[in-house]
């Protein structure tokens, strides 16, 4: 019987098991105050990778993002602008600190922020634009830089799914203040849950530390109100062997990315993703467009994907400034966004794919949509 091909799947071998084995001979499964010896060397591996002067590890993405926001004093009667087409957690994590989401439309080529509606997005309370690299393209983040730079505003990139993308040469990070990582189950590299935040802003890192950890500098003497944020041992020696594994992650995502666009780019009804010149995707998710579709024929192409065992997939159906719980925050018509819920869909695209599934899953989508 034919299983169906799942959009992600984690990627873990004998090496994991063997470190969380050890980890848990240790009987170090956590350290207070400060960092067990799987966490330190994870963040150091981690930072290295992101040519960032530090790196902190969290429990998950959500805490990283909240924990950026708060880093830089975010809170309420400020505002945070970010891109709607996300999920949830950006803007969740906004809504934590007291603070108001801003949402700001994409745009159409690339499904990130689109810069040049930033400005007129920007009051007197904004304090912070937060991009999202999207499927794992980053945003366009020297111009984003630029704007921040200009009206004195602080960059929180949300890098949860960009793990290995290249923009301008660099990791994603080096064009903001903080970027926040996600090591959920689906991601690229995976600690089960987990996240990090990296900077090369000592101030930040200091800050950050402290809130990890309930607010304390030294053992039991909180100077501020924290979290507990601190990531278990047994993700971080996890996180440890999937970095080292990730390259080899990356090169099959960026072979199978090859392969699905060789084979869809006859079909004149689905637009595939592109790489722009200055940027390298990092795959986490192949997003295609059905060009002139509404939301009802688009759920009807992917039902009969799902249909054949191809796991075609929906980020996001809802934008987050239509969500019930976000209305609150504004009546806003954002069209490039609400156009692209209504048209996107993703096939897999991840390392365990075999050669024969992409060719399956390619002649599936001709199938269905020819
Ligand atoms: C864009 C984005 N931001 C934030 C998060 C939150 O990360 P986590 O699920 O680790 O809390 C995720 C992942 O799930 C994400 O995809």
């Amino acid at each position: 019987m034919r299983k169906m091909i799942a959009i992600n799947v984690p990627q873990i071998g004998e090496q994991e098991i063997k470190a969380v084995v050890k980890v848990l001979k240790s009987g170090v499964l956590t350290a207070h105050p400060g960092n067990g010896p799987a966490v330190k060397q994870f963040e150091a591996d981690f930072s290295k990778f992101t040519n960032a002067k530090h790196a902190i590890a969290v429990n998950n993405g959500t805490a990283a993002l909240h924990m950026a926001l708060l880093a830089i004093g975010v809170t309420s009667g400020d505002e945070v602008i970010l891109p709607s087409l996300t999920f949830t957690a950006t803007a969740e994590a906004v809504v934590l600190t007291g603070a108001k989401p801003v949402f700001v439309d994409v745009d159409p080529r690339t499904y990130n922020i689109d810069p040049r509606k930033i400005e007129d997005a920007i009051s007197a309370e904004t304090k912070v634009i937060t991009p999202v690299d999207l499927y794992g393209l980053p945003a366009d983040m020297q111009v984003i830089r630029e704007i921040a730079q200009k009206y004195d505003l602080t960059v929180v990139e949300d890098a949860a799914q960009a793990h290995g993308a290249v923009y301008r040469e660099e990791p994603p990070g080096c064009f903001a203040d903080m970027a926040c990582w996600s090591f959920y189950a689906t991601k690229n590299m995976t600690t089960g849950e987990g996240g990090m935040v990296t900077t090369s802003r000592d101030e930040y890192a200091e800050k950050l530390r402290c809130i990890r950890m309930h607010g304390e500098k030294e053992g039991y003497k909180s100077i501020m109100v924290g979290h507990n944020y601190r990531m278990p041992e047994i993700e971080a020696a996890i996180g440890c062997v999937q970095l080292r594994k990730l390259s080899g992650f990356l090169e099959k995502r960026r072979r199978n990315a090859t392969l699905l666009t060789e084979r869809l780019g006859g079909i004149r009804r689905l637009e595939l993703p592109k790489e722009p010149p200055d940027r390298k995707h990092s795959w986490y998710l192949y997003t295609v467009r059905l060009r002139d579709a509404d939301a009802k024929v688009r759920d009807a192409v992917v039902d009969e994907l799902r249909k054949r065992y191809v796991g075609a997939t929906v980020y996001y159906h809802t934008p987050i400034h239509l969500m019930p719980y976000y209305r609150q925050f504004g009546e806003q018509h954002l069209p490039e966004t609400e156009r692209a819920a209504q048209q996107v869909f993703s096939l897999p695209v991840h390392p365990g794919l075999t050669l024969e599934q992409i060719d399956y899953i390619a002649s599936s989508v001709k199938h269905v949509i020819q």
